[in-house]
């Protein structure tokens, strides 16, 4: 009867298998040290996290690097091991009906028309706030022999991996405890259902998903049908382009509902999105203020944006910081009725998915790290797009990856997991081959804006660059050589000016140099009064002149006969570049009034008067625009214009609706 014998042999394993534990148990329980060595080391196979509570109640404090947060989670989970099985069996059935978040953490979902996801932000998570530093800390250096830190992490993974085992005893202390914690609730949408073929849909708005809230135990699953108690009232919060945020104070557990609607006909396919909820801050972030971002030019082809400070330190660590690390990102999109971001342009995921899901798209953006358009050095992103189509629009977001490590930028704040989208803007790109961007040349380092062209440079920025700065380094070149003749270098009292030196008046004539040799392009159809016609008698690249010959004499003499109007003020342009017809900002009358100012009198330079000075400088007329050309000058998007500037230039493709000078650089 071998049955029944191996039975006796199993309980007979069984009771010495029970005995040497019970022996076990008894001499960890009066060896605590060794237990706190196992808490340090959570791989080691007789390491239980459940003999926690015990651990604390017998060494009494004995163990300051167990304390903190860990113990609060052990607390409450004290009879955690009675529980455990029945706890996780719970777990188990509930997961199909209600998904429990942990703080800072996303959970990703599909969803259908007419369907609604319960989720639970438990209680036990409300307590996380300081507990999540120190384990992210400790991540970042493994590395380093830091046995307190490494305890805390062990125990911060028990603490959420038990984060059901919550009894209401607990619960209520904590209650007294904590007058309740801030939490911010944050989804995306990373997809949408689509609209058929059918034209007629296009018009209408993206359905878009929303977000229930309820705090009482009585409404634990918020949703359309059930909006009794919650704090998100009858409608719920509807993503707002496929963004959603609530913040609320809550003491205790917070059941969230995600509503999918009914779609009406004419549409398919389902949602899918990113749900997360922190007692930090926004896990996810949409900022509506701003597009952190400013156009320096655009051309036919490309554009050149570059954000706005990323730190307020020009040390080379800083910038290397950025350099090896740079969390910004430029997607882009045509703009249109019906784009693959519609309706969901304030969330991350999305706009992250679709912009690398097309790779048919002929444009890319290169995204690099500048310290050039500051007036400090600060770091800077640069944003530079090739590619594009000529007098097109396109949606262009600015957006920061996020990282569990919470990242802090000056003028940003704290972007935490979910990352942050910014402010939509559009552009629209130059119909003409005529100008082009130019930026970081050798000599000229000041250009960063669309220079007279020709279609022959339009893919070669190198070839054209270099025409243009070779004219500059030779002319200046002969004017060092002018300028070692004055008594420049000696002491101050045979200077020819104390304020002035002859360092301020190479860097004045370099400015002015190059922004004369160099002008600021614009098409020809632009028709900005401060803007100056150049080569009007020379024909389109189609042929067409700009005038026909029925003029009157009287406009030929005010007008085609001009050089000021039949020639480029840069010889070179004329008959080297050959851009056809087009107009220039000129450069402002202070680039001309500080080298007569900076630089000895006996080079005798002096500045135009009127009418001759209308015809080479510009003014810094309105504040707000961008009326003449200096080094620096960049242009500010979305900008309500004036209503000088509305209409009119609809469909002339020039620089959006409205330019503005924000900044200078040197
Ligand atoms: C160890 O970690 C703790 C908590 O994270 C920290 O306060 C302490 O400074 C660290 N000690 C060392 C030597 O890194
Ligand atoms: C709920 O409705 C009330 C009154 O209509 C309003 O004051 C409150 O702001 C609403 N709350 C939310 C979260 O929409
Ligand atoms: C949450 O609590 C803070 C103070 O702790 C208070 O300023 C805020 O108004 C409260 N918010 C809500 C929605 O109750
Ligand atoms: C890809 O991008 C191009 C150019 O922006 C656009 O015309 C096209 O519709 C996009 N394709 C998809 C599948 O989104
Ligand atoms: C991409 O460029 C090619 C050739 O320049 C052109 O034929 C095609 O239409 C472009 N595609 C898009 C989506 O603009
Ligand atoms: C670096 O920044 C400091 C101010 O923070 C400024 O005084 C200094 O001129 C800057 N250095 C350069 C090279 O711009
Ligand atoms: C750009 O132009 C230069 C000078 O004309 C030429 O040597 C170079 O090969 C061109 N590069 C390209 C990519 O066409
Ligand atoms: C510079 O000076 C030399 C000699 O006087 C002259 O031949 C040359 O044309 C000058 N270059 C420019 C760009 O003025
Ligand atoms: C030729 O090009 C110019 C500038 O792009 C444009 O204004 C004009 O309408 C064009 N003419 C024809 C006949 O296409
Ligand atoms: C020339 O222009 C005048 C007025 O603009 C017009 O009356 C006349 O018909 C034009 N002549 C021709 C030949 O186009
Ligand atoms: C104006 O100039 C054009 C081009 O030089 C010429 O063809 C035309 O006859 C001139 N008109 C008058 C009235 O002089
Ligand atoms: C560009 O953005 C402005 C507002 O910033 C908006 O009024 C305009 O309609 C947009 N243009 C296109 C073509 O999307």
């Amino acid at each position: 009867m071998p049955r029944p014998k191996l039975f006796t042999l199993q309980s007979r394993l069984l009771a010495y298998f029970i005995a040497t534990c019970s022996c076990l148990a008894l001499w960890m329980s009066l060896t605590p040290h060794h237990l706190a060595y196992a808490a340090e080391v959570p791989t080691a196979p007789d390491y239980d996290p459940l003999n926690r509570p015990t651990l604390h109640e017998l060494t009494n404090g004995e163990l300051p690097h167990i304390e903190d947060a860990n113990l609060e989670g052990a607390e409450s989970g004290g009879y955690a091991p009675d529980f455990a099985y029945l706890d996780r069996s719970l777990i188990g059935r509930q997961a199909a009906e209600v998904d429990q978040l942990a703080n800072n953490e996303k959970m990703e979902k599909d969803i259908d028309p007419g369907q609604t996801l319960h989720f639970v932000f438990k209680e036990k998570q409300l307590r996380l706030r300081r507990a999540v530093a120190v384990p992210s800390e400790a991540l970042e250096a493994p590395g380093t022999d830091n046995a307190s830190g490494n305890a805390e992490y062990g125990g911060l993974v028990q603490a959420e991996s038990d984060g059901s085992t919550h009894d209401e005893e607990a619960g209520s202390e904590l209650r007294k405890r904590q007058e309740g914690s801030r939490v911010w609730l944050t989804a995306n949408t990373c997809r949408q259902p689509m609209p058929n073929e059918n034209l007629s849909t296009l018009s209408k708005n993206h359905p878009q998903l929303v977000m229930h809230v309820s705090t009482s135990p009585k409404n634990q699953k918020p949703g359309p049908d059930s909006t009794k108690d919650t704090l998100t009232n009858i409608t719920g919060i509807l993503f707002d382009s496929g963004y959603a945020s609530f913040e609320l104070n809550a003491t205790s557990d917070v059941y969230i509902g995600i509503a999918a609607p009914e779609l009406e006909e004419d549409w398919f396919g389902s949602w899918h999105f990113e749900l997360a909820a922190s007692v930090d801050g926004p896990y996810h972030n949409y900022n509506d203020s701003d597009p952190f971002l400013l156009m320096i030019d655009t051309d036919s082809e490309s554009a050149l944006f570059i954000t706005y400070n990323l730190s307020e330190s020009n040390k080379t660590e800083e910038v290397d910081k950025w350099r090896e690390q740079n969390p910004f990102n430029m997607y882009a999109f045509a703009a249109g009725d019906s784009t693959p971001i519609t309706g969901m342009e304030h969330s991350y995921c999305a706009l992250q998915e679709q912009f690398n899901a097309n790779t048919t798209k002929n444009f890319t953006i290169a995204t690099s790290i500048t310290t050039k358009f500051s007036v400090n050095d600060f770091p800077k992103t640069q944003f530079h797009v090739q590619g594009l189509d000529a007098a097109k629009t396109y949606n262009g977001f600015v957006v920061v990856q996020g990282s569990q490590e919470p990242v802090e930028i000056p003028r940003v704040g704290t972007v935490r997991g979910g990352g942050r989208v910014f402010q939509a803007f559009n552009w629209t790109t130059k119909a003409d081959d005529s100008c082009q961007v130019l930026f970081d040349l050798d000599f000229c380092d000041s250009v960063a804006y669309a220079v007279p062209s020709n279609k022959r440079y339009k893919f070669n920025d190198t070839a054209l660059a270099e025409l243009y700065d070779n004219q500059a380094r030779d002319y200046y070149n002969n004017f060092t050589k002018s300028l070692a003749q004055v008594a420049c270098d000696t002491t101050s009292q045979a200077q020819y000016s104390l304020a002035r030196t002859c360092a301020d008046c190479e860097k004045d004539y370099k400015n002015w140099l190059c922004l004369v040799l160099i002008p600021r392009c614009e098409n020809y159809a632009a028709d900005d009064d401060w803007l100056q016609p150049r080569n009007i008698n020379m024909p389109f690249p189609n042929g067409t002149l700009p005038f026909d010959n029925n003029v009157t004499a009287a406009f030929n003499e005010t007008y085609r006969n001009r050089f000021a109007y039949s020639q480029s003020r840069n010889p070179l342009i004329d008959d080297v570049i050959q851009p056809g017809p087009y107009k220039e900002m000129k450069p402002c009358e202070d680039l001309c009034f500080d080298i007569v100012r900076s630089c000895p009198a006996q080079l005798g330079f002096a500045c135009p008067n009127f009418p001759g000075k209308d015809g080479a400088y510009g003014r810094r007329e309105a504040p707000d625009t961008l009326t003449c050309s200096f080094p620096g000058a960049v242009v500010k998007l979305n900008v309500v214009s004036g209503a000088r500037a509305l209409g009119r230039r609809i469909g002339m493709v020039v620089l959006g609706a409205v330019v503005v000078v924000v900044g200078v650089w040197f």
